[in-house]
């Protein structure tokens, strides 16, 4: 894996310009199917508004979650709400290109139908790191140095089999996750994270501390930092 490359921009805007450009270049260049992850929680906002602008070949492309609130796609908090009104319902794609982390039933249930859905796409029941199951993960980081819904202390950190799991404490409402083993898979994992409030977890994470559960992440592919300053002020 190459060292992880890093690029600074003024402000959130001026990084979801730039993501944006290097997105559209990432989808570009790929022969076939490009299987990008995306987060969820606030930051991406500014960057799926800019992506819905750009002449992509959409068709290409497949979308999945990294992770998701366990609650009707109509929510407010719905991670699949936010890119459906800010890329998704903007672009041209067809209802199989994506696929949203379900939300009925019990979680556990709809975490195992997701990893399904997951393995049926990859094609094998275990992950290859020579053959990453995404093209792109696009992972948000909490002020607390959590990605995804892995949470700081939380026993779904130590899961190591599963590639989907639910998350049923560390916050009000249960989540879905992909796992580390998942969420390593894939040829390049970028980091979008903009605002002072991330400084000091974009400095622990990046040095590797292990308290911060991005900072245990071990990408099997190339990592990419997208910050603006102020979330890059304490490297
Ligand atoms: C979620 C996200 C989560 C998010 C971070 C950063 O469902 O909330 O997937 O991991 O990326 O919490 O959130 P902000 O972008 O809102 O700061």
């Amino acid at each position: 894996m190459m060292a992880p490359r890093t690029e600074i921009f003024a402000d959130p805007q001026d990084t979801a310009l730039a993501a944006a450009d290097w997105i559209a270049g990432l989808i570009a260049a790929h022969e076939g199917t490009f299987r990008i992850a995306l987060s969820g929680g606030s930051t991406p906002r500014l960057l799926f508004g800019e992506l819905s602008l750009r002449r992509i070949d959409w068709s290409k492309v497949v979308f999945y979650w990294i992770d998701e609130r366990f609650v009707p796609h109509d929510h407010p908090d719905s991670n699949y709400r936010m890119a459906q009104e800010t890329l998704l319902s903007h672009i041209s794609v067809k209802p199989e290109q994506i696929r949203p982390m379900p939300v009925g039933g019990h979680a556990d249930d709809a975490a195992a139908l997701y990893e399904a859905e997951l393995k049926d796409d990859y094609g094998a029941e275990t992950l290859d790191p020579a053959r990453p199951l995404f093209d792109l993960v696009l992972i948000g980081l909490g002020s607390d140095g959590h990605i995804c819904s892995l949470f700081p202390n939380n026993p779904v950190l130590d899961e190591k089999t599963k590639w989907v799991a639910a998350v049923p404490t560390g916050r009000p409402e249960v989540r879905l996750t992909l796992t580390y083993p998942c969420v390593e898979s894939s040829r390049i994992t970028a980091f979008l994270v903009t605002g002072s409030d991330k400084a000091e977890a974009v400095r622990r994470v990046r040095a590797g501390d292990h308290d911060l559960p991005g900072g245990r992440l071990k990408p099997v592919g190339d990592v990419v930092w997208l910050l603006d300053q102020k979330a890059a002020s304490l490297l």
